[in-house]
């Protein structure tokens, strides 16, 4: 299924093209390489103060981890992420070093994972983010330490053919993707 962005200006192809899939091919292996490229874009994301407040945890298809992981998610998530070739879960610092919070944090983990998605989409690959998690059985599933906070799950994989997807996941499949309207989010100075 292709689902690129059709756009109002020209934009990078790599932003056009990623989009969020749930229907992946189980046979697909992802390399080594894959998984490292990835991880390295997440590690040159910006962050505040270059705090770098995230830490990562990546599970590969039929690793026991992988199912923990799968086992930690929302439902509806249950049912489409266990054809995925990897998941990698963004934790992060919730608090400073000094033991306030970290509110921030937050912003630096929509940034590392955009980075992931945007490296996996230029390896020809697709990245799923998914908030959709009981993050106390997620924390259990990776033993993190209590300064720390899993925030958002990417499921990454090849893409497969939305037939391969039933009930409200097919049906998302084969949704047209929208957006609002440039009018509708730019308030002041739109060129
Ligand atoms: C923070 C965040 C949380 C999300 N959580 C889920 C989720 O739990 N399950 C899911 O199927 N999709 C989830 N998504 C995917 C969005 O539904 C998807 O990005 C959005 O519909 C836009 O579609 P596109 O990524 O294909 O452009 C999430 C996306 C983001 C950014």
């Amino acid at each position: 299924m292709q689902k690129t962005a059709i756009t109002s200006a020209e934009i990078a192809p790599v932003l056009a093209e990623r989009w969020s899939p749930r229907a992946f091919d189980e046979s697909y292996v992802a390399t080594q390489h894959e998984l490292l490229s990835i991880l390295e874009a997440g590690r040159w994301a910006p962050s505040a103060n270059n705090m770098q407040p995230w830490r990562f945890s990546v599970a590969t298809h039929g690793t026991e981890l992988f199912d923990q992981m799968v086992g930690a998610l929302t439902g509806f998530n249950q049912a489409w992420v266990p054809r995925a070739s990897a998941i990698i879960v963004i934790s992060i610092l919730n608090q400073k070093p000094d033991g306030t919070p970290y509110p921030a944090a937050m912003l630096d983990a929509g940034l590392t994972a955009q980075n992931m998605m945007i490296q996996t989409t230029e390896l020809g690959l697709f990245a799923h983010p998914i908030a959709g998690m009981v993050h106390e059985d997620m924390r259990k599933v990776l033993d993190l330490a209590e300064n720390l906070s899993p925030v958002l799950v990417l499921a990454i994989g090849k893409l497969a053919d939305a037939s391969t997807l039933e009930g409200p996941a097919y049906e998302r499949e084969i949704q047209p993707r929208v957006r609002l309207e440039l009018d509708e989010i730019v308030l002041h100075g739109k060129p």
